[in-house]
C-alpha cells in the first residue's frame, strides 16, 4: 500500500490502477488520472470542474474554506494595504516583489507602451455609440492581434514578455476610449506623468476644454480595486485564456477570449448585475421578496454578488472593498448613498437567513465594487471593463506560466456522449 497513490478499481472487472498523488506547496493534493482511460477505459466526468485541477500553477493560492487569497504567497490584505497595482503586477508576472530599480524600469516600460496605434482608433467607429463597452473591448483587444508582429513568437521569452507588457499598458487606454466613444467625446491620450490608475481616470474624465486634477482618494480606491481583481487562480476567464493559449494562438487574441468569458453575469459581469439588482430591489422593505425569489428553485433569479465556487467562507476581497466603500462614500455627496445602505441591509439580512448560511453564500468581490465605481462616476456598463483592466495582469501572468511549462500541450477535454448511435443517411423523400 503506497501512500502516494490512490487505487481505482473497476468493480465490474476487478481491474485496478494506482493513480499517482501529486502534492503542491499549499492546498489539496491531486490524483493524476492521466493514465486512467488507458488502464480502465473510463474518462472522468466533472462538468464545471468542481473537483478538477486543470494545471499546475505557482501564481495565486485560494483557500475557500478559510477565506485566504495569496498572490505569490503574499496575503491579499497586506498587498491591498501596502502595495500598489503595478508592484503587484510585477509580482504576479515575475514571482517576486521588485526592488526600486526593477520597479522603475517596469513602470517606464509600461508607460512607453500605453498609447494605441492611430489606426486602432478607427475600429471604434465601427461600433454604434450604444454598444456595450465589453463588446467594444472584446473587438478592439482582439484586433491588437493584427498588429505587433514583432512580439508574437510565443516560444521567444522576450516576445512573450513584450506582448504581456503591451497588453497591461494598453488596457486602460483601450478601456477609457470605449467609454469616450459611448459618450461621443474625443479620446484622451495617456499622460506618462500620471500613475496607472490616475492616468486611467484622466483618460476617462478629462476633456480638452477644462483642466482636470486626479482625485487622490479616487486614484487610491481604483488602485486598490485593481489589486483585488488582478488574479484569482483558474477562474472561468483565466481558464479560457489558458485553453486558447494552449493551441499557440496569438496572445492578444487569447486575452480577448478572456474578456468574452469575464463578461458573463455569473463571473465578472456580476458587478454590473449587482447594481441593477439593488436598483430593482429599490427599498429594504422589498428584500424579503427578493430573498424568496433567490431561494425559489423555479425562479432563475440569483442574488448577484453572493456565492462563489471556491469561497465557502467570506471572500477576503469583499471585506476590503466594503471598508473602502465607507471611505469613498464618506468623502462624497453620496455619504448616505441609498444603494450602499441597501447593500449593507441586504448583506445583513441574507447572512442571517438559513438558506444562505446552509449554502455558504457570502458576498463576493463583486457585491460592493460597483458601489465604489458608481461613486467615482464610472457608469455601470463600464464595471466589468474595470475588472478586465485588472484581470489582464492575471491573464497574461497565467498565459506566460503556461507557455513556459515544458510539458505544455493543447487542452482537449473529452465527453460523455449520449447522442444517437450510428445510423444511415436516407434521401429526403425516403424519410418517414
Ligand atoms: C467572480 O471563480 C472565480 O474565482 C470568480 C471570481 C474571480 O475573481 O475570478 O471570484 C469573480 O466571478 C465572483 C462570482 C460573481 N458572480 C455572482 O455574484 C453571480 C451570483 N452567484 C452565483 O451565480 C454563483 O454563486 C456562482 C456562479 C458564483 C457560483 O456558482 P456554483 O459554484 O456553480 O454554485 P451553484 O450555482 O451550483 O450553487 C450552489 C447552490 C445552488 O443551490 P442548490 O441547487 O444546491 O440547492 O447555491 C445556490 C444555487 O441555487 N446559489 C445561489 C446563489 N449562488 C448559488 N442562490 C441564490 N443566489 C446566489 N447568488
Amino acid at each position: 500500500m503506497n501512500n502516494d497513490t490512490i487505487t481505482a478499481t473497476d468493480n465490474a472487472t476487478g481491474n485496478q490502477i494506482d493513480l499517482p498523488i501529486r502534492r503542491g506547496s499549499l492546498g489539496p493534493a491531486v490524483a493524476d488520472i492521466g493514465h486512467l482511460y488507458q488502464a480502465l477505459g473510463y474518462f472522468t466526468y466533472d462538468p464545471g470542474f468542481v473537483s478538477t485541477a486543470s494545471c499546475r500553477s505557482g501564481i495565486t493560492f485560494i483557500d475557500g474554506e478559510q477565506g485566504v487569497l495569496l498572490y505569490r504567497g503574499y496575503p491579499i490584505e497586506q498587498l491591498a494595504e501596502k502595495s500598489n497595482f503595478l508592484e503587484v503586477a510585477y509580482l504576479l508576472l515575475y514571482g517576486e516583489l521588485p526592488d526600486r530599480q526593477q520597479f522603475d524600469a517596469f513602470t517606464t516600460t509600461l508607460r512607453h507602451h500605453s498609447m494605441i496605434n492611430k489606426s486602432l482608433e478607427r475600429f471604434y467607429d465601427g461600433f454604434y455609440h450604444d454598444a456595450h463597452p465589453m463588446a467594444v473591448m472584446t473587438g478592439v483587444v482582439g484586433s491588437l492581434s493584427a498588429f505587433y508582429h514583432d512580439s508574437t513568437d510565443i516560444h521567444n521569452p522576450q516576445h512573450r514578455e513584450l506582448a504581456a507588457q503591451r497588453m497591461i499598458a494598453k488596457m486602460p487606454t483601450i478601456a477609457a476610449a470605449s467609454y469616450k466613444h459611448s459618450i461621443g467625446e474625443s479620446f484622451v491620450p495617456p499622460q506618462n506623468s500620471l500613475s496607472y490608475s490616475g492616468n486611467f481616470l484622466n483618460m476617462m474624465f478629462s476633456v480638452p476644454s477644462e483642466p482636470y486634477t486626479v482625485d487622490p482618494l479616487a486614484e487610491k480606491a481604483l488602485d486598490m480595486l485593481f489589486i483585488l481583481h488582478a488574479d484569482h487562480e483558474q477562474n472561468a476567464s483565466t481558464s479560457t485564456v489558458r485553453l486558447a493559449g494552449s493551441s499557440g494562438a496569438n496572445p492578444f487574441a487569447c486575452i480577448a477570449s478572456g474578456i468574452a468569458a469575464l463578461w458573463g453575469p455569473a463571473h465578472g459581469g456580476a458587478n454590473e448585475a449587482v447594481l441593477r439588482m439593488l436598483e430593482e430591489i429599490g427599498d429594504a422593505g422589498n428584500i424579503p421578496k427578493y430573498l424568496a425569489k433567490a431561494k425559489d428553485k423555479n425562479d432563475p433569479f440569483r442574488l448577484m454578488g453572493f456565492g462563489h465556487r471556491v469561497y465557502k467562507n467570506h471572500d477576503p476581497r469583499a471585506r476590503i472593498v466594503r471598508r473602502m466603500c465607507h471611505e469613498v462614500l464618506a468623502t462624497r455627496a453620496q455619504q448616505n448613498d441609498p444603494l450602499f445602505e441597501l447593500a449593507l441591509r441586504l448583506e445583513e439580512i441574507a447572512l442571517s437567513d438559513d438558506y444562505f448560511i446552509d449554502h455558504k453564500l457570502y458576498p463576493n468581490v463583486d457585491f460592493y465594487s460597483g458601489i465604489i465605481y458608481k461613486a467615482l462616476g464610472i457608469p455601470s456598463q463600464m464595471f466589468t471593463v474595470m475588472f478586465a483592466i485588472a484581470r489582464t495582469v492575471g491573464w497574461v501572468a497565467q498565459w506566460m506560466e503556461m507557455i513556459a511549462e515544458p510539458q505544455q500541450r493543447i487542452g482537449r477535454p473529452r465527453q460523455l456522449y449520449d447522442g444517437p448511435s450510428r445510423r444511415d443517411y436516407h434521401e429526403m423523400d425516403e424519410r418517414g
